[in-house]
């Protein structure tokens, strides 16, 4: 059947002299009805009209699939050693590197807000080659992991960047052999050391971002002997090497020279999202993440349909500052596209998003 309809001007049917042909309704439906009888023949209109749930906006409500909640919101926070005050960060618009007592203060915040949770991470003084900074309980995280802990209770979920590359001279999310590479196993007895002092210092939620072979299998089981059988592991399972990151490493003045390609995923791939969810669902992964989040919904879609724990997704850096970025010159509606942004990777599965604007969504999204 084609479309097509009777030239303007002459009515199909009897009398056009011509063999009428079907004519097919404007738009997709089983049968398009005709009205017969009537005096200018046939008149089609269509029978399926989607538009009708679109009409106001109490039936849009109505039939939203996706809707967004603050708790299901993780704030993502910087924390810098010896700062009295904050400290902007230039590519990140409105996002700050926190002292102690301003960190202490958004948490209550969120607290306040009813955001799900917060994802601390530690801007040390001084880096070494291993880290020290990470494990010690005296460094910047850890403290600000007691401190948070202590103001906010239960009632917000604390958890915890487990990571070297804040805490290393060189920048790496491990320890270097000599010859220079990232020495995978070397790495996984410092992030078992760097889990346990998360774990003494309050965090319900270990957030596992290095991308080391192993890394959730030996965490856990670190916890474990030590008693910490209730620390949730929040696995960054597909985590790729992306451009994204860049406003990060300001925020975290990162020491990083070249990347991460030997240890994060290529951005080309996808079956190796699904290994990695699988071997992190396999050493006890209670939370797996897919990172970044709008360019990957792809892998966010898969990892929802594959996995039996909840899947998070984070909105990096770069997401965040191209909306900003894009919103300051005019050229987009700030709050408008951060929502939809949001509302995208919930749609594709994620259920938990880490997200720079988690404290402004969730006072947007109040009723
Ligand atoms: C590594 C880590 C990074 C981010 C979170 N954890 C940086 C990286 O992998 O290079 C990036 C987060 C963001 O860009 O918002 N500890």
């Amino acid at each position: 059947m084609t479309g097509r309809k009777a030239p303007a001007g002459q009515l199909p049917g009897r009398g056009s002299g011509q063999v009428p042909e079907p004519v097919a309704g404007p738009a997709v439906g089983p049968v398009p009805r005709q009205v017969s009888g009537s005096a200018v023949g046939p008149v089609v209109g269509p029978v399926v009209r989607p538009r009708r749930l679109r009409q106001n906006a109490a039936v849009r409500a109505l039939v939203a699939q996706t809707r967004l909640h603050p708790r299901e919101l993780v704030l993502p926070v910087f924390v810098r050693e010896g700062a009295t005050e904050t400290t902007p960060i230039v590519s990140m618009p409105g996002v700050v590197q926190h002292s102690l007592t301003s960190l202490v203060a958004v948490a209550r915040e969120c607290v306040a807000a009813g955001v799900g949770g917060v994802m601390i991470f530690g801007v040390p003084l001084s880096k070494d080659a291993v880290g020290s900074g990470a494990d010690d309980l005296d460094g910047i995280l850890n403290v600000a992991l007691r401190q948070v802990r202590d103001a906010v209770g239960d009632d917000l979920v604390v958890m915890a960047d487990l990571c070297l590359d804040e805490f290393t001279d060189h920048g790496h999310c491990g320890v270097l052999a000599e010859d220079g590479r990232v020495d995978n196993d070397a790495t996984l007895s410092r992030y078992a050391s760097m889990a346990l002092a998360q774990a003494r210092s309050g965090a319900h939620v270990v957030g596992l971002s290095g991308m080391m072979d192993g890394q959730v299998a030996v965490v856990r089981s670190a916890l474990d002997e030590e008693g910490f059988e209730d620390v949730i592991v929040l696995a960054y399972a597909a985590k790729y090497a992306s451009g994204f990151y860049g406003p990060f490493r300001e925020a975290v003045q990162s020491s990083l020279e070249g990347d991460r390609s030997t240890y994060q995923q290529d951005p080309a791939n996808f079956a190796e999202s699904l290994r990695e969810i699988q071997l992190d669902l396999d050493e006890g992964a209670d939370i797996v993440m897919v990172k970044p989040g709008l360019p990957y919904l792809d892998v966010i879609a898969e990892a929802a349909a594959v996995s039996m724990v909840p899947v998070a997704a984070y909105q990096v850096s770069g997401e965040y500052s191209m909306i900003e970025a894009a919103a300051a010159q005019g050229w987009i509606e700030r709050k408008r596209c951060a929502l939809e942004a949001l509302t995208s990777i919930r749609r594709a599965g994620a259920q938990i998003i880490l997200t720079y604007y988690a404290l402004e969504a969730a006072q947007w999204l109040r009723p």
